[in-house]
């Protein structure tokens, strides 16, 4: 793992990450929903090795919750610890933050054991929140708490 990087993420990378998102999810954001979120300054970030793209995630600020809008690694490298690592990564981001928050569909057993194995905790539901093969399905909201004596803190 040390041998990969952080990048901040530019528009430039837009067609790169795009391609990966549709590669790693059934539903991937578009790439409007990319270049939206770059020019509301949400952070987006890349994990790199050796230039080659590893993963990729977006964040967003608001006052002192850091909330993680998109993330993932790719099929290829997936189960290598690269989640694990990126997820730290892009936590130690916003050091001064309070709260991490996201949302993963319920159905998403890989993330949520992920979520749940680096501190985070469920803390409610959006019924329907996301399209699926059948209808709708719900999304599960996780939060974990940032304090310095919290266990996410380890990652700062
Ligand atoms: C979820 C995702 C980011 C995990 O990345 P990863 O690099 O495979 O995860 P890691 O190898 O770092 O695994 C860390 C821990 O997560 C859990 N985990 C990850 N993948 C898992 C799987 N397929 N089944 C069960 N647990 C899993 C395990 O607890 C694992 O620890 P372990 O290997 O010691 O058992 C990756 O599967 C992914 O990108 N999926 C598609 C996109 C996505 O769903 N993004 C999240 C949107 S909310």
């Amino acid at each position: 793992m040390k041998t990969t990087t952080l990048q901040k993420m530019t528009f430039d990378d837009l067609p790169q990450v795009l391609a990966s998102a549709q590669r790693a999810f059934h539903y991937p954001w578009t790439f409007e929903m990319f270049r939206d979120a770059l020019m509301a300054g949400d952070e987006g970030w890349l994990l790199l090795k050796e230039e080659q793209l590893i993963g990729w995630g977006l964040i967003k600020n608001v006052l002192d919750e850091l909330h993680i809008l998109n993330f993932c690694i790719e099929p290829a490298h997936q189960r290598q610890g690269y989640g694990r690592h990126l997820l730290a990564a892009l936590i130690a981001r916003a050091p001064e933050a309070k709260t991490a928050l996201l949302d993963v569909r319920a159905s998403n057993f890989s993330a949520i054991a992920l979520y749940e194995a680096a501190g985070f905790r469920p803390m409610g539901c959006r019924p329907g929140y996301y399209p699926a093969a059948r209808g709708r399905e719900d999304a599960i909201l996780f939060s974990m708490p940032l304090t310095p004596a919290a266990a996410g803190r380890q990652y700062a």
